[in-house]
């Protein structure tokens, strides 16, 4: 039986962890990955068995008693996890009484979960209800998106439709839109909160002046949703470099042609620009 370590799980949470830094997403220790795994699946590797110790956590997840994350610890540096998996994540379920997780695998230097964790697992709970294979949550800290929580009203459709224009493939990634929460203290429930009652309509939620939680199936469509919403962010940052005077773009008329096209269950209220300008909806 292969041990735990050697998993493909594993492997690509480092493989994602260390692109994620290489992109300049995640300096020092910033960011926050988990990836959600069944029984079945833990147990067809060695060295997950025994409950190495509880730890206790912020927030009662008992709705997800049972419920097995892969997740990065507190403080640990993304570019580390592929030298130091066994150190820097850890694999956990979440115990009956909510308040704490079995730690089942890894940390191994008495390392915990990302600050953040009450915030996944609420977010995971959101997701699990609208789709039950959604299994990732990603936080990452993406530069030409939080450049542009300074400069653009703070509202979930304006930051939509900005990046809808940046590029066709933008509407085809993220038809829902994504969501903008107010700038909020990280690492606390509240903020946790915020961000599950968004991600029951959006995949990506943007933390201004800070990054973007972001949900998906697996690790590479949660990559790719996050590094789709950046290249427009940093198309949008680019034009700004060049003077910012748009002279032609994605109309209106080009959304319609791309939800035909790709038969997009788009969000219909972004469809239609509006005078907003208020910080957050
Ligand atoms: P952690 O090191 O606790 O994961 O925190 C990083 C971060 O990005 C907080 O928002
Ligand atoms: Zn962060």
């Amino acid at each position: 039986m292969t041990d735990f370590t050697d998993s493909s799980y594993v492997r690509d949470m480092a493989k994602t962890t260390e692109n994620l830094y290489r992109h300049g997403w995640d300096e020092r220790n910033g960011g926050n990955v988990s990836l959600r795994l069944t029984k079945e699946e833990v147990e067809a590797y060695a060295g997950t068995d025994k409950v190495l110790r509880q730890i206790p956590i912020k927030f009662d997840a008992s709705e997800l008693a049972g419920k097995y994350y892969l997740v990065t610890g507190t403080g640990r540096y993304f570019k580390n996890m592929v030298e130091f998996p066994d150190r820097d994540m850890g694999l956990i379920r979440i115990s009956e009484v909510g308040n704490s997780v079995d730690l089942m695998w890894g940390f191994n230097d008495g390392g915990e979960p990302t600050s953040e964790f009450p915030a996944h697992l609420m977010s995971h709970i959101a997701r699990l209800k609208k789709n039950p294979n959604q299994r990732v949550i990603m936080h990452c800290h993406p530069t030409n998106l939080v450049a542009m929580t300074f400069t653009i009203p703070l509202s979930s459709k304006r930051f939509s439709r900005t990046l809808w224009k940046m590029h066709p493939e933008s509407i085809v990634v993220f038809p829902e839109g994504i969501g903008v929460i107010p700038y909020m203290c990280p690492g606390t429930n509240d903020i946790g909160e915020k961000t599950a009652a968004k991600m029951e309509d959006y995949r990506v939620v943007v933390w201004p002046h800070h990054g973007v939680f972001a949900a998906g199936d697996s690790l590479d469509e949660t990559y790719g949703l996050v590094e789709t919403v950046e290249k427009s962010a940093l198309i949008y940052t680019t034009i700004q470099a060049q003077g910012g005077e748009i002279l032609q773009s994605l109309t209106d008329q080009d959304f319609r042609d791309l939800i035909k096209r790709f038969d997009l269950n788009v969000n219909e209220d972004f469809l239609t620009p509006d005078a907003v300008t208020a910080t957050v909806d």
